[in-house]
């Protein structure tokens, strides 16, 4: 195939752009619409990635489109500050759709703004309401909260903090309860043991810890918690007065089948962070909370200039009203089932070498070799391979490869794509050890 515009392309942004934003797989989009993405040379591929879960309600969708429309006829492109209608309607809608357990909203730009944000009220409030001794935060090991400081401070990567010099003596780790070591009988017991380890090196939980931040799932693999160790997680925080905040970043806005992510573990969170699919591919994140926990910063102590502009509001009450509509849901559901189904045929096949995890239309494969090992090579060479016959996925970078159609997919595209990731692992794995 003739890839020079490609080229040409990635040689200009090579020239001129942060290298940490290169890595991505080689498709030089020049068009996306529903499920599909058209390259400069007029490849179609099938979007298995909703342009990294944002896309939850298909590229380009006409609602979102007719949506930014009517901002441009407006004239109204600024900010977030002075009231307009976009914002007002918005806000009280996104709340309402939140459900019961929330009264209140903050919009940002990015994810991690709203984890950042989280950070700040969990600790304002511990210091303020809880009357706490530290604004200790309480995380989980290898859980991503975002790039910024603070997000990157709660998200458990050790070695990649290098750069932040002042490591934080209040933000706590435990392990996460991987799927292959922790099952839903153990559960409890396995966070008892987390917290046991924590109280023997002299951490006070009453005193000294604000707020718990969990990830819903763990990104990468698509790894959800037994149902005993969040309840066991949030029963222990209600004993102690310690606000849980669910970074439902990727998991919310339905990417699990269920509106919001926790749902699955049956809880009610103190704070739920959201963002990327919220807004159908505009740059809007926030978090969603009570009154008192919302209105601790005073006026002036949390905004920024271009959250909840008009553009991005208007996109997100679109978002919103979609998937309102009975008929999305008849979709998603029917869609997750047959994805499930599908993939669950798919390990059964290849239980040797692949585990498949996730809920609803989010998915990870995990490909290990014949020994067990973590096969980073061969998930890396069935990416290529699902790249070459047009399905598009996630690559991590680790032994896995994520899937996150959009919710809305046709069925024919669902299910070809799906063909195609059969056929790719059935060729990449028959060849390799
Ligand atoms: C769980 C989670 N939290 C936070 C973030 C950060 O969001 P953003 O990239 O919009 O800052 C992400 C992004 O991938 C995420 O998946």
């Amino acid at each position: 195939m003739n890839n020079s515009k490609y080229l040409k392309a990635q040689e200009t942004l090579n020239e001129y752009e942060a290298n940490s934003m290169h890595g991505q797989l080689p498709v030089y989009w020049k068009s996306a619409k529903g499920s599909t993405i058209k390259d400069h040379n007029n490849k179609k591929f099938i979007d298995f990635t909703s342009g990294i879960f944002v896309t939850n309600i298909g590229h380009s969708n006409r609602y979102i489109k007719n949506a930014i429309r009517k901002v441009l006829n407006s004239n109204l492109i600024h900010s977030y500050t002075y009231l307009n209608e976009f914002r007002v309607n918005y806000i009280k809608e996104l709340v309402e759709f939140c459900g019961s357990n929330f009264e209140k909203a903050y919009l940002a730009s990015s994810g991690t703004e709203a984890t950042e944000t989280a950070l700040k009220l969990m600790r304002m409030y511990g210091l303020k309401v809880a009357k706490k001794r530290n604004p200790g935060i309480l995380s989980i090991t290898g859980n991503y909260h975002g790039r910024t400081m603070g997000s990157f401070m709660m998200s458990g990567f050790p070695k990649s903090k290098w750069w932040i010099g002042h490591q934080d003596p209040n933000i706590y780790f435990m392990d996460f309860p991987y799927p292959w070591e922790v099952s839903e009988e153990i559960g409890k017991d396995f966070f008892n043991k987390q917290i046991q380890n924590l109280e023997t090196k002299g951490l006070d939980f009453k005193n000294d810890i604000s707020g718990i931040i969990l990830e819903t799932f763990q990104g990468w693999g698509a790894l959800f918690y037994p149902k005993t160790y969040v309840k066991a997680l949030n029963d222990f925080a209600k004993k102690n007065n310690i606000l849980i905040c669910f970074d439902e970043m990727q998991a919310g806005f339905y990417r699990t089948g269920k509106k919001f992510g926790y749902e699955h573990y049956e809880v009610n969170p103190d704070i739920i962070c959201i963002g990327k699919g919220m807004s159908s591919g505009l740059p809007l994140s926030g978090v969603v909370s009570s009154k008192e926990i919302l209105d601790l910063p005073q006026q002036g102590e949390l905004s920024s200039t271009n959250s909840a502009n008009p553009m991005v509001c208007s996109a997100g009450l679109a978002t919103i009203r979609y998937m309102n509509k009975a008929s999305f849901i008849k979709s998603l559901n029917a869609n997750c089932e047959f994805f499930n189904q599908e993939l669950s045929k798919i390990q059964e096949e290849f239980s040797d070498r692949i585990k498949v995890f996730g809920k609803g239309m989010i998915s990870a494969i995990i490909v290990n070799n014949h020994k067990g090992e973590p096969d980073v090579s061969t998930t890396n060479l069935l990416v290529d391979d699902l790249l070459n016959n047009g399905l598009l996925v996630v690559k991590t970078g680790r032994e896995s490869i994520k899937l996150g159609p959009p919710l809305n997919i046709k069925h024919r595209f669902l299910k070809k794509g799906l063909n195609i990731l059969h056929n790719s692992i059935r060729n990449i794995l028959n060849d390799t050890i």
